[in-house]
């Protein structure tokens, strides 16, 4: 398989998101440099993509072999530096704008000129991060779901500034890694998130409101909607913490109150109740395997 017209790829921040894109791109056949703040958020990109990887040798879908080919595709490392010859580089650090322009700027100094640079966010504005470099016209959104190594839609995001060619190419990259691009502009939530959070929040407010159980409601969506899981479980995979950041960013844009956060949300995310990742969202997990507890 090969990258469309990319060849060596940096993946900035290797949390749930960052692993998961940068085990779909070696998994692709490209060269990955995997970037992290400090040598234990390393460790810990390493955990999940040793444990991804893991999974799929478990189930016969991979051999050790493969694996490790796979593995010894990305360079893991601290420094910005070592993004210097990549050709796109996809930032995956957590949703805060300020955060994410200070990436960017220093990205626009580390990579090449002609570098494409691309943020996988959530809710933010892909206009205000690339007004942050130099190249507006080489920066895009590529937007992975959760889990990124089995979810096959990417939406590809432009802004008024992108030039035509970088959408085009990021969208082959996606097409030559399996995944379906949808090309979509530069509005809160997207396609996906703007349709799907309006849901997710309405079952919150549900369960809020005494109308049914987590586990009755979740029943209700999974076998009576035919989805692969119920909003609860769904949310506990996603992240509450990212749950909320996306509702409150489609809400300030839209104002639509089916998006302002149902306060439960907002309450268990204080508490640091933030889902699988954390061992308990609105549902108990096995913290090692972030599976759910019997
Ligand atoms: N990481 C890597 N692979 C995983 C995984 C994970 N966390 N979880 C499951 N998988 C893989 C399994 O290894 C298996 O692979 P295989 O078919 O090659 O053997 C496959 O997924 C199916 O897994 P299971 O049989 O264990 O479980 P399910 O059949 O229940 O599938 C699921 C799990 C794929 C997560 C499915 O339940 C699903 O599609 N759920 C909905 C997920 C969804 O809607 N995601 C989008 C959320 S919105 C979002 O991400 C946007 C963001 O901006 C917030």
């Amino acid at each position: 398989m090969s990258g469309g017209s990319f060849s060596k790829v940096g993946v900035v921040g290797l949390g749930t998101m960052g692993a998961g894109i940068a085990e779909v791109l070696a998994r692709g056949g490209l060269a990955v440099v995997g970037i992290e703040i400090n040598d234990e958020a390393l460790e810990r990109g390493r955990g999940h993509l040793d444990r991804s990887t893991g999974r799929a040798v478990k189930r016969g879908k991979l051999t050790e072999a493969e694996q490790r080919e796979i593995l010894d595709r990305i360079t893991l490392s601290t420094a910005f530096a070592d993004l210097a010859d990549c050709d796109l580089v996809i930032e995956a650090v957590p949703e805060r704008l300020d955060l994410k322009r200070r990436v960017f700027a220093e990205l626009d100094q580390v990579c090449r000129k002609d570098a494409v640079l691309a943020t996988n966010t959530s809710s933010l504005s892909v206009t205000e991060i690339a007004t942050s470099t130099a190249r507006p016209s080489q920066i895009v959104g590529v937007h992975f779901f959760n889990p990124a190594p089995v979810m096959k839609l990417v939406e590809v995001i432009g802004t008024v500034l992108t030039e035509p060619a970088a959408i085009a190419r990021v969208a082959d990259l996606v097409r030559s890694l399996g995944k379906t691009p949808v090309t979509v502009g530069d509005r809160a939530g997207f396609v996906a998130n703007r349709l799907l959070f309006g849901y997710l929040n309405q079952a919150a407010a549900m369960y809020e409101s005494g109308h049914a159980t987590l586990a009755d409601i979740d029943t209700a969506m999974k076998v009576g909607a035919g989805l692969p899981m119920g909003p609860f479980t769904l949310m506990d995979l996603i992240g509450l913490d990212t749950c909320l950041e996306v509702l409150e960013a489609i809400y300030r844009e839209s104002r639509d109150r089916r998006h302002a956060p149902a306060p439960v949300l907002r309450e268990l995310v204080t508490a640091g109740l933030l889902g699988r990742k954390t061992g308990r969202g609105f549902y108990p997990y096995d913290s090692a395997t972030e599976e759910a507890a019997p």
